[in-house]
């Protein structure tokens, strides 16, 4: 820390911060443009000058840039200096002179900040009266809408795209006065986080055209503080609503975890809440037709149902919440809960689970992989496709120039261009280690692209060479002997490596096996400071994991043994699991099916009784992270206000109005915080985890906390030829929040929970610039979500034992999975817009194997398995394992269960 004086008052700030980050944290106006907090300085839009003056007898000073000047000890700076007022009102002059005058119509309008600081800066009148510069726009896909009139010159974007997210398509060209910021042609953004641009560009040039078509005004929106739920890393996010659609999705500052960027899936993915097919009743299906039923009617039903079967098995989700899943598990009791999850990943699951139990390795936030590591060893995962905001934060790991040659270099951590300057093309380590080649083969100092028996193979091996035992006789190829040294070396003298490895693999031995490099790495070297990260599938993979469970083969299995026994699956398909021929038996015999999910699944249109259950826009709600990060959710809205005459509930609600009076005995659960007291009561694992957000008693002042923010005007009018009323809304019961712009206006201060961002003059998402750091948020409880793995629970060793026998058998051409950005994740392949960018199913087979099979490449061929037949587009590729093929797995018509399967009669298709 550090002391300066601006406008002649003392202020303790930090010294590793600009001028201007420090003034804008002490809550000081100034404009800028091209400064942001994770891209640095550069000083080129010249908008935030101040005065800085040499000692205290100058009484003159100097202009200078507050975002290019270091807060060093005892400087004297003025923000209100009429010379520097000026100033500021010229640049913005300047800048605005070729910029249209589109407010009215431009989607920026309204949270714009162009328009806050042009207000700032004093520029009220424009006195050009000349012809503007005209662009042309390019068209850069569907999710993003290009206006390059609107450019100021920034460099943000150019900034982001190329430099912080590594994208290869974007660019600036032009010179003078004649820029463009874009792609070379018209064309899809291809980097997987373009939709940052949407919030960096501090104009209207990136506009969001998924809420284009809706038009509305940030004030105009309802919003939620929310947790992205197609991923394990627990993104955090604003959900804005109007009349009962999700109109945007904003990025919500958490400095742990995303801290100011997500990634297109989470942005854009929202589409599967409107779809057209939706269920909003309950059904109830008898051989040929349905019938819909009331919500009493359904209940009475299903526990008539209940009341007479031998046996209840519930099949649970890793997408549903810890609430539901803990509804199902009161209703059907322990030993016949299932995670609903397949036996392999179970097992991946319960030994990450206990490797974050033992306490044996610090799981690293995104924060800290970004800031902390130097060597990274990613093993089996994906991460572009399955977890891509790490993958983000993985690059920003392997560019980062080591701390102390900055130090060494007395430069600025947040001067962006002398940092490139010794940068160069010096990057930290990475060794990539997977079944086919990902995006972040390009940083990687070596890939290995081998199946998953060579991979544990290839650990068996570097776990020898560690505790000082030779290398394996069969071992024998020199070049992978080479690699096992080396990394042994990298990874035993590095004072911080990172592991990376998880359960897509859908295999135990290869997590194990890395688990072991990581142990013996800490034990050989007591310096070293490793961080593991072990990452699962689904969104709540880990808070599901955590409540004890079957695995979804021996639910089935028990359900179809046992005479008059019912099935309840909740937010779960299971036609995204096993074949339609297995499942005939499941869906056609005599038994019933009782279902709950928001989407009309296979599962919800082949069950017995159906329920419509909300989406987690609609719902509140805990789930856990891959860290143990538990982290509340809150609904954006209710959906029964808007649309008159359905019967949409929480799954939980569900349950337990099902499960009253037969099965869920003592339940007093009225809303949220009493299902989360007799969880966190019940299952010590969770004891803590009331703490992940306030109850819904939380009051500031007696006051709640508004979901709308403040305006002085009516909402723009969309309905007002229908009715110049607005729909009442309801008394949220669940959580702090309130379905009005009424109540404590400067939540900030108390809660991290933050329904949308505003500050007095800013209202563009900016405004997080004002109180971005852990300090200024004064989080309740000073953190966001908390963390469960917070004793050690389980003897301190885990278990690294592998099973070799395992590890070695194969035969045939089996089937290993590979995932797609969008594809892969359940929900949102239901999005009608996410839908047609879905690659085609291909699947992946090595050179040789094509040879041996005599298929071309793109050849159409077709497959057996499970007595389902299966069409698909071969692709050859040179580095796939032999005696494999790759298949999208998870995608609507490749299910889960072909992992593993051997296929003997690839064959072309007629
Ligand atoms: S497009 Fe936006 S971010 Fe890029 S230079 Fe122009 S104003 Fe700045
Ligand atoms: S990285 Fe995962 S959690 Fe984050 S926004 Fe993307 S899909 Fe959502
Ligand atoms: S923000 Fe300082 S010059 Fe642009």
């Amino acid at each position: 820390m550090t002391i300066i004086y601006i406008d002649n008052k003392k202020y303790e700030v930090d010294d590793l911060k600009n001028v201007l980050h420090n003034c804008l944290l002490l809550g000081k106006d100034i404009p800028y443009f091209c400064w942001h907090p994770l891209l640095g300085s550069v000083g080129s839009c010249r908008q935030c000058a101040i005065k800085l003056y040499s000692n205290k007898n100058d009484k003159v000073g100097r202009v200078v840039m507050a975002c290019m000047t270091p807060s060093k000890d005892g400087i004297k700076v003025s923000i209100q200096d009429k010379d520097v007022q000026k100033f500021r009102r010229s640049i913005i002059e300047l800048l605005m002179l070729n910029h249209p005058h589109d407010c009215p119509v431009c989607a920026e309008g309204g949270s714009c900040h162009l328009q806050d600081m042009t207000v700032m800066a004093g520029h009220l009148y424009r006195r050009y009266r000349f012809p503007k510069r005209i662009y042309k726009n390019q068209y850069l896909g569907p999710f993003i809408s290009h206006e390059m009139n609107r450019c100021i010159h920034c460099y943000r974007c150019v900034r982001y795209y190329k430099d912080y997210a590594q994208g290869t398509d974007f660019n600036v060209y032009g010179i003078s006065n004649n820029i463009y910021f874009g792609r070379v042609e018209d064309g899809i953004l291809e980097n997987e986080h373009s939709g940052n641009l949407i919030e960096l560009c501090p104009t209207g040039v990136f506009t969001d055209k998924t809420s284009l078509k809706n038009y509305n005004r940030k004030w105009d929106l309802q919003y939620a503080p929310s947790i992205c739920h197609f991923c394990s890393i627990g993104c955090n996010i604003i959900v804005g609503e109007r009349y009962g659609k999700v109109q945007k999705i904003e990025n919500r500052f958490n400095p742990q975890v995303n801290h100011y960027f997500i990634c297109d899936k989470g942005r854009f993915g929202y589409g599967f809440n409107h779809r057209d097919s939706r269920p909003y009743k309950p059904k109830y299906f008898t051989s040929n037709s349905y019938k819909n039923l009331t919500t009493n009617e359904a209940i009475r039903l299903a526990q008539n149902v209940l009341k007479k079967s031998s046996k209840i098995i519930g099949i649970g989700s890793s997408r549903a919440s810890i609430e539901s899943n803990y509804a199902l598990l009161k209703l059907v009791g322990s030993k016949n809960f299932s995670s609903g999850m397949l036996q392999d990943e179970q097992l991946c699951m319960n030994y990450i689970v206990s490797v974050l139990n033992s306490k044996e390795f610090h799981i690293p936030t995104l924060y800290e992989i970004e800031n902390n590591y130097d060597v990274a060893l990613v093993v089996g995962e994906d991460l572009t496709m399955n977890s891509p905001r790490m993958a983000l934060s993985l690059r920003q790991m392997i560019k980062r120039v080591n701390n102390d040659e900055i130090i060494n270099k007395n430069i600025d951590q947040w001067n962006h261009l002398a940092i490139l300057n010794i940068a160069q093309n010096k990057k930290n380590i990475l060794y990539n280690i997977n079944t086919n080649s990902t995006k972040l083969d390009e940083l990687s100092s070596w890939n290995y692209i081998t199946s998953i028996p060579n991979q544990v193979k290839f650990f068996l091996e570097l776990i020898n060479q560690m505790n000082n035992q030779s290398i394996s006789n069969d071992f024998c190829d020199p070049f992978l002997t080479k690699k096992v040294l080396e990394i042994a070396e990298v990874l035993l003298n590095s004072k911080r490596p990172l592991i990376i490895c998880g359960s897509h693999s859908r295999n135990v031995n290869l997590l194990k096996s890395v688990v072991k490099v990581a142990t013996i790495i800490k034990k050989m070297n007591a310096e070293s400071e490793i961080g593991v990260v072990l990452l699962s599938d689904n969104a709540n993979s880990m808070g599901v994991s955590l409540i004890s469970s079957i695995s979804i083969e021996k639910s089935l299995s028990i359900f179809e043994k046992t005479k008059n026994s019912v099935l309840i699956i909740v937010e779960n398909d299971l036609y995204r699991m096993f074949s339609t021929a297995k499942l005939k038996t499941i869906f056609n015999n005599n038994k019933t099916v009782i279902v709950l999910d928001h989407q009309n699944t296979m599962s919800m249109i082949k069950g017995s009784l159906t329920f419509p259950s909300t989406s987690f826009f609609e719902s509140s709600g805990t789930i856990v992270n891959y860290e143990g990060r538990a982290q509340r959710f809150f609904k954006v809205y209710d959906p029964n206000v808007y649309q008159k005459d359905i019967s949409v509930m929480d799954s939980w609600r569900w349950l337990k109005l099902i499960g009253k009076n037969y099965y869920i005995t003592n339940n007093t659960w009225n809303n949220l915080d009493d299902i989360i007291n007799d969880y966190a009561n019940n299952i010590d694992q969770f004891r803590n985890i009331r703490k992940a957000a306030p109850n819904s008693y939380f009051r500031i002042i007696n006051q709640k906390i508004p979901r709308l923010p403040n305006r002085n005007s009516g909402r723009t009018a969309l309905m007002s030829h229908i009715n110049v009323h607005e729909i009442k809304q309801p008394t949220d019961v669940d959580s702090m929040f309130a379905f009005s712009m009424e109540g404590f206006p400067n939540f900030y201060k108390y809660s991290s929970h933050i329904p949308f961002i505003w500050m007095p003059g800013w209202n563009s998402p900016q405004a997080w610039n004002k109180l971005n750091s852990t300090k200024n948020l004064r989080c309740f409880n000073n953190d966001l979500g908390i963390q469960l793995f917070d004793k050690k629970y389980i003897a301190p060793n885990v278990d690294c034992k592998i099973d070799q026998k395992k590890v070695y058998e194969r035969d045939g051409l089996r089937i290993i999975i590979y995932y797609l950005f969008f594809g892969s994740e359940e929900i949102t392949q239901y999005s009608s817009l996410i839908k047609t960018l879905i690659p085609k199913t291909i699947g992946l087979i090595s050179f040789e194997d094509s040879k041996r099979l005599q298929l071309k490449h793109n050849a159409q061929v077709q497959f057996n398995c499970f007595g389902s037949l299966f069409s698909i587009k071969l692709k050859i590729s040179n580095n796939f394992p032999v005696g494999y093929i790759g298949l999208p797995l998870g995608k609507i018509g490749m299910p889960l269960s072909l992992l593993g399967q051997a296929i003997n009669f690839l064959k072309e298709a007629l």
